[in-house]
């Protein structure tokens, strides 16, 4: 059976037109053809996101918002554009609201030290989830231990479920003063309940940070729909360039805001007797941008909204449930992470071997996975694992690859 016909026939995706659009895929790795697993540690790029890069570079560099010259006004027009852009994708209420950052971890980081210098008190709490990447609990430890708050982590069941009666116990016991969980969880591939969370933090007075980088690729997000404070994403995992990303944030939270970084574009007036701080987003926009890198994640976002969503949401969906069946199928093979709302992340460990070791075999035979603890130490030491093997896939992977995946473990596992 080809992938086609192994697709669920009702997700209509065309999985071989769009592998078209990714020149990437289509090479031989160790002698083999190349099936990469690796997109939650980033998504390959279409061509139409390198074109847009390139064509930036070979006809309209410069830099923006200050020249008086035909190509700073290009550049400003598309590099305010790309704002508008994510804003209309997030379906933020205004594009000033849209703050450009390196990332999601520098946008956490915005954050904890704009927000929490100047809001959190000694004894204040901050809710983390215990399955949150290193870069949702470091930024929060080091702004607690300036401040004389704590970092306290939300239970996470052995699923990789959120435990949300100990959450709203948690919120109950009081001066809980930010949540921040992310909406997927890199790791186990965990969908949060973050309508939820959102609204049980509200109601018990605290603000909620999203670090959404593992969802955007996997679904539409609408920040006045999840009511969320904030939401960070990153440009590189949705099919966009590395060292980009952004923060939304609540209107009024920003404009109360601090600063994070002085310089350049964020200012109004500067004397030596004092400085005054420009209008959003600027305020929080110091020195020279990355123009191509806003310029890339707008034609990365312009990609995504010119195929059927709904069909590719559905076929990674089979697709996710096609690799579990083989994995379940298959002896020695133990699954991290296996709570009921997932994404297509498949963590898991196979007895007898170590994920670094099994990561080598499987890239000798052109498979690209991660393994490791993939930046999340407390979920695996609560799970007493020293990390898995991460398979993750993107609408552009097919069926035949996770064939090859598990071909490629077999093999692997004869080694040992
Ligand atoms: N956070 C990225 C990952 O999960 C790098 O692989």
């Amino acid at each position: 059976m080809n992938n086609a016909e192994r697709a669920d026939p009702t997700t209509h995706f065309d999985v071989e037109a769009v592998r078209q659009d990714f020149p990437i895929l289509h090479q031989q790795v160790n002698g083999h053809p190349l099936v990469y697993l690796d997109n939650a540690a980033t998504t390959q790029k279409p061509r139409a996101v390198i074109d847009a890069i390139s064509d930036y570079y070979l006809y309209d560099n410069s830099n923006v918002h200050r020249g008086a010259h035909a190509l700073a006004e290009r550049a400003t027009a598309k590099f305010e554009g790309a704002r508008e852009t994510v804003a209309q994708f997030l379906n933020a209420p205004g594009r000033e609201q849209i703050l450009w950052t390196r990332g999601t971890t520098e946008s956490v980081n915005l954050v904890a030290h704009s927000w929490g210098r100047t809001e959190l008190k000694p004894g204040d709490r901050i809710l983390v989830s215990a399955m949150e990447h290193h870069s949702n609990i470091v930024p929060w430890q080091m702004i607690a231990e300036a401040t004389g708050a704590r970092v306290e982590a939300i239970p996470v069941d052995k699923t990789g479920t959120l435990d949300m009666e100990a959450f709203e116990s948690k919120l109950k016991e009081g001066r809980v003063r930010m949540v921040s969980v992310g909406h997927v969880s890199n790791a186990l591939g965990t969908v949060n309940p973050i309508e939820q969370i959102i609204q049980a933090a509200h109601e018990a007075g605290a603000l909620v940070m999203i670090d959404g980088a593992q969802a955007v690729s996997h679904w539409p997000v609408d920040v006045q729909a999840l009511d969320c404070d904030f939401y960070a994403f990153s440009a590189h995992k949705l099919f966009g360039p590395t060292g980009i990303g952004v923060l939304y944030g609540r209107r009024e939270l920003l404009e109360a805001m601090p600063p994070y970084q002085g310089g350049g574009e964020m200012i109004q007036h500067v004397s030596f007797e004092g400085t005054s701080f420009g209008p959003l987003p600027y305020k929080f926009e110091a020195g020279t941008p990355d123009i191509a890198g806003a310029i890339g994640l707008a034609a990365a976002i312009d990609y995504v909204n010119g195929l059927d969503r709904a069909a590719a949401v559905a076929y990674e969906r089979v697709l996710l449930a096609y690799a579990e069946e083989k994995a379940q199928a298959t002896e020695g093979v133990t699954l991290v992470g296996t709570a009921a709302h997932k994404v297509s992340v498949l963590s898991f460990l196979v007895e007898g071997t170590h994920p670094n070791d099994l990561g080598f075999l499987l890239d000798q035979q052109g498979v690209a996975v991660r393994t490791g603890n993939h930046c999340a130490e407390p979920i695996m030491e609560q799970y007493g694992i020293p990390g898995t093997v991460r398979a993750s896939f993107s609408f552009y992977n097919t069926f035949d690859e996770v064939d090859r995946l598990f071909e490629a473990l077999d093999k692997a596992r004869q080694f040992f």
